[in-house]
């Protein structure tokens, strides 16, 4: 069964994927918000004044942020500061409270109607979203698919690819992430790093511009972590993607984020290059859970 959606009209062309750069994808400039700044000039991803609350729980408190294009982020900090409420507001995973996200230049949450911002519409916001993808602590795979499947699943449902071209280009992601050989295989057939290997080129077939991994590691050995963050490292040299990564691995962040940014009850309360972060913390919450971390190591 293939569900259209208003996705269709708004999708750019798909080019043939080379094996060379399989993340190659069309600027769907013809859909850009035209209030919005030039292509290239606006940061990829701008949280302004957001707040998130549940109850009377503020779990994210006019959280201001910018990321800019290409760049690394990683979020660090204590279990419930709000880290994987930022990344599923920005999924569109749940409302936010207050505020405004914008994703590549135009609003996520909002849109321009006469002149004044208004809450996106559905369809609004499912073509934003399009530019983000996200992976899961726990893998999420549909478990009665196969790899390939899984992969083609979401581009002939939600993009309108055809079978062949969803194939195509599933198969040249597997590929990307080690797992050429593993198409036909069921989730339980497979380790759990392989697993979300299998995650990280199923959203990755969407193309999208901003990469959220949220804790990606954590639910594996730590032999299989290598493998997974070797794929991750491996997406950051070799495209143009825009990645924030909720991490509890320090290494991982200290070589591979442009920016480490530290949270604490929903607020950024130190951020920098991972040099300094790491070298020298200002903020005594900061030192104290880097004190922490490294004791539990
Ligand atoms: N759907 C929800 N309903 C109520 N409270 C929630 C919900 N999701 C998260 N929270 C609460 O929000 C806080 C932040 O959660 P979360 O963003 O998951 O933290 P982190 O990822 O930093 O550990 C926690 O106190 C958590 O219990
Ligand atoms: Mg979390």
């Amino acid at each position: 069964m293939t569900v259209k959606t208003d996705l269709d009209a708004l999708t750019p062309p798909h080019s043939a994927l080379s094996v060379e750069n399989p993340m190659k994808r069309d600027d769907p400039a013809s859909v850009r918000d035209p209030q919005a700044g030039a292509p290239g000039e606006a940061p990829m991803v701008r949280f302004a004044g957001v707040t998130k609350r549940y109850g009377a729980l503020t779990v994210l408190d006019e959280l201001n942020l910018e990321i800019a294009r290409n760049e690394k982020v990683a979020i660090i900090g204590p279990s419930g500061s709000g880290k994987s409420t930022l990344l599923r507001v920005l999924m569109t995973l749940d409302p936010l409270t207050g505020g405004m996200i914008e994703v590549d230049g135009e609003p996520l949450t909002h849109m321009h109607r006469n002149g004044v911002l208004v809450p996106a519409s559905l369809k609004h916001l499912r073509r934003v979203r399009s530019k983000i993808g996200m992976v899961f602590q726990s893998f999420n795979l549909f478990p009665h698919m196969t790899a390939l499947a899984n992969t083609i699943e979401a581009p002939m449902q939600v993009l309108g690819l055809s079978r062949k071209e969803a194939t195509e280009r599933a198969r040249d992601l597997l590929s990307l992430v080690g797992l050429e050989d593993k198409c036909n295989h069921y989730p339980s057939q497979l380790s759990g790093g392989q697993q979300q290997r299998v995650a990280i080129a199923r959203a990755l077939a969407m193309r999208p511009k901003v990469m959220l991994f949220d804790e990606v590691t954590s639910a594996l050995d730590p032999e299989l972590c290598g493998e997974v963050l070797n794929v991750i490292r491996r997406l950051g040299s070799e495209h143009n993607l825009t990645m924030l990564m909720v991490t509890h691995q320090m290494g991982f962040a200290r070589e591979f984020a442009d920016r480490v940014c530290f949270f604490s009850q929903g607020k950024i309360i130190e951020q920098g290059p991972p040099q300094q972060f790491f070298s020298a913390p200002q903020h005594e919450r900061t030192q104290q859970f880097l004190r922490a971390v490294k004791e539990a190591v």
